[in-house]
């Protein structure tokens, strides 16, 4: 994680630079909401130059019909940028212009962390993430881009894609955006009905009883008090929870706890709607 001090060092030695502009890339799949905005608005503040890429990514959908019913709403989501400030740059590209003719999947050596939690659920998705973001990083030359909290496994593996191709690039990785009643930010939220969102809560509650009480239950006894937690509500079910390693993505070591920096993940789908979320359960170093 980027701590407000490390943020502050890098904002000192960036505009102490030769007066090279500092250039940020925001990459997004549109339908923007909070989340993306605090994103863009962190950029404005580091970045002399700031671009926001708008583009449903085909090669990062496993199910066709989910990237299908992915939501659209490319005027809204300019005319929100552009309210933050006017010269903010948009890039909204069509498939043709990112892959061409076909669409090829770029195949990357993730070291295992795409084969855990998501990468399970959406077999492909990773590598589909990897390419697009390497293809974004390749057009821009960025030098900071900017990634939410709320998708932790995505953080990982843009930063296993800066580590192998991109050396100069920092990611800057922003705090999960909620609404009231604790619900992570997603574009995905606007698929959610309003019988569905009633019991939305347990999610986010669902994490925080597991960060009070992580010391006093195991992991599998935490997973079944929560199960019990989320599918007591009708249209529920816990895809997973599990305790993970904020650095591996490897089952917590709660020997070790210092080192390992645990973490909740957790998928609940909600009417067929899949959503993630995470905490930190033990203090990160
Ligand atoms: O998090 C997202 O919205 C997407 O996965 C990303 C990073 C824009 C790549 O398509």
């Amino acid at each position: 994680m980027t701590t407000i001090k490390k943020l502050r060092e890098l904002e000192i030695i960036l505009n102490k630079s030769t007066g090279k502009k500092v250039l940020g890339m925001v990459p997004t799949m549109g339908s923007l909401h909070e989340g993306h905005i605090s994103l863009v608005n962190r950029a404005v503040k580091m970045c002399d130059e700031v671009w926001v890429s708008i583009f449903v990514n085909p090669a990062q959908f496993n199910d066709i019909n989910d990237y299908k019913k992915y939501p659209v709403d490319l005027k809204k989501d300019i005319d929100n940028i552009k309210s933050i400030n006017q010269n903010i740059n948009i890039f909204i590209p069509n498939v043709n212009d990112i892959y061409g003719a076909k669409i090829v999947k770029d195949k990357f050596d993730f070291q295992k962390v795409d084969k855990v939690l998501e990468g399970i659920k959406r077999p492909g998705h990773f590598n589909g993430v990897g390419t697009i973001v390497k293809k974004l990083f390749e057009i821009f030359k960025p030098n900071l881009v900017f990634f939410g909290e709320k998708d932790f496994q995505q953080t990982i593996i843009v930063q296993k894609i800066i580590d192998n191709y991109f050396k100069n690039i920092k990611m800057i990785v922003c705090p999960t955006v909620r609404s009231e009643d604790g619900l992570a930010l997603s574009s995905r939220n606007s698929l959610l009905s309003k019988d569905a969102k009633k019991n939305i809560s347990a999610i986010y509650d669902s994490l925080l009883f597991a960060k009070q009480n992580f010391n006093k239950f195991s992991d599998n006894d935490l997973k079944s008090i929560i199960k019990n937690k989320i599918e007591k509500n009708t249209g529920y079910i816990l895809d997973y929870f599990e305790l993970r390693c904020s650095k591996t993505l490897r089952f917590c070591n709660r020997k070790n706890i210092k080192k390992c920096c645990c973490r909740a993940f957790i998928c609940v789908i909600v009417d067929g709607v899949r959503l993630i979320d995470n905490l930190v359960m033990t203090n990160e170093n």
